[in-house]
């Protein structure tokens, strides 16, 4: 598919009003998508499994504006109170997707949003949040044109969100999903992320990720200026290269179920992942000295235990602990005895591998 096939073209009577809502997961990169290119278009093809309890829950109520408006009309409620900071980033995102989704400055919206998770984590929202954000759209464009397909709407959504948070477009469905141009799977595009098509082992089915929260304020360098700094970065090409060897690995791996090479793809992703940015120009690191503390004791136990206990890191210092659900109680425990004792405050968030996003009913829906 091209953009041009994301366009709403047509003539159609536009609804007086109604309200939407859905509830988007989180997701983790396996293989990550670190540096871009213009129009949130990835610099190299990635892969995620898609999480279940950490989410975002939006709800958009639309009313038809008397006229069209020269400027998006919002308000926004974060957890119940009005967020006036989180707007420019949502207004940058309606400037990006006008010409996709026409009918924006034909309504005034009142946007309602909650995470599942605190927001002082240090989990980073955008992916859920835009991706529910995106989700909401597509159904009010249903409402006006009612016609359009299941699979285009989902198409869609995952392309909107893209261009509010590149990882977003891996957050609309499940349970792994791959975005960015790759060989090996012929509907891969780098506008949207598409369900992974190959067999994938029942281990990898129910995969549990504990994420250990190491550090829950803002981090200090954002994942934009990060991806930015792979411009010109003396590794670039290489790191390219080897997120398309990975995914090539993993698609071995997905098929024979072999823990012991999962294991060695994930943690080399995550560990290049923090090498990029410890060697970007200006450099910087992410991780906290609990961050390392935590990687060693589960190397020190994966060996001591046999089991596939991994981890890997998103753009932050919180730690996500990976492990099948053959181990869970063995590994559970140790997390309670060894590593909870690096998480700030002792707080930490047990997820799994999820199906995406679903729509929530809303009274008085019109
Ligand atoms: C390290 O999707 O947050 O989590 O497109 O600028 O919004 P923007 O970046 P974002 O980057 C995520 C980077 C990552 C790896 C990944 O999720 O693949």
């Amino acid at each position: 598919m091209t953009e041009r096939d994301f366009v709403l073209n047509g003539d159609f009577e536009y609804p007086e009003s109604g309200v939407v809502a859905w509830k988007a997961p989180s997701n983790i990169a396996l293989v990550k998508y670190w540096g871009k290119k213009p129009n949130q278009i990835p610099a190299n093809p990635s892969i995620s499994f898609t999480l279940d309890a950490c989410a975002t829950t939006t709800s958009i109520e639309f009313s038809k504006l008397s006229e069209k408006s020269n400027t998006f009309s919002f308000d926004l409620f974060f957890e119940g109170k009005p967020k006036e900071d989180f707007k420019p980033k949502i207004n940058t995102f309606f400037e990006r997707i006008e010409k996709y989704v026409p009918f924006l400055k034909e309504y005034h919206f009142t946007i309602k949003t909650s995470n599942s998770f605190p927001h002082s984590s240090g989990i980073a929202s955008s992916a859920s949040g835009m991706a529910a954000l995106a989700l909401c759209l597509m159904t009010i464009e249903k409402r006006i044109n009612p016609s359009l397909e299941d699979s285009y709407f989902k198409k869609k959504a995952s392309f909107l969100s893209r261009l509010g948070s590149g990882s977003a477009c891996r957050s609309i469905q499940g349970d792994l999903i791959q975005w960015g141009n790759y060989d090996a799977i012929s509907e891969s595009s780098n506008l949207l992320g598409v369900k992974y098509p190959f067999k994938v082992h029942p281990v990898f089915k129910n995969y549990h990720d504990t994420i250990l929260l190491v550090h829950k304020g803002q981090k200090t360098v954002s994942s934009t200026v990060g991806h930015d700094l792979m411009h010109n970065h003396p590794f670039a090409k290489q790191r390219f290269a080897q997120a398309h060897l990975n995914l090539d690995r993993l698609k071995t791996i997905f098929e024979e179920g072999n823990l012991d090479n999962f294991v060695e793809v994930v943690e080399s992703e995550a560990l290049t992942l923090h090498a990029m940015m410890m060697t970007s120009l200006p450099y910087f690191m992410l991780m906290k000295p609990n961050t390392l503390e935590i990687i060693n004791r589960i190397w020190e136990f994966r060996q001591k235990s046999k089991t596939h206990v991994c981890f890997t890191l998103d753009a932050g210092a919180n730690v996500h602990v990976l492990y099948p659900e053959s181990e869970k109680q063995e590994v559970f425990q140790f997390i309670q005895d060894e590593l909870v004792v690096f998480c700030e405050n002792g707080h930490y968030i047990c997820d799994r591998i999820g199906n995406g996003a679903k729509e929530m009913r809303i009274k008085n829906n019109n």
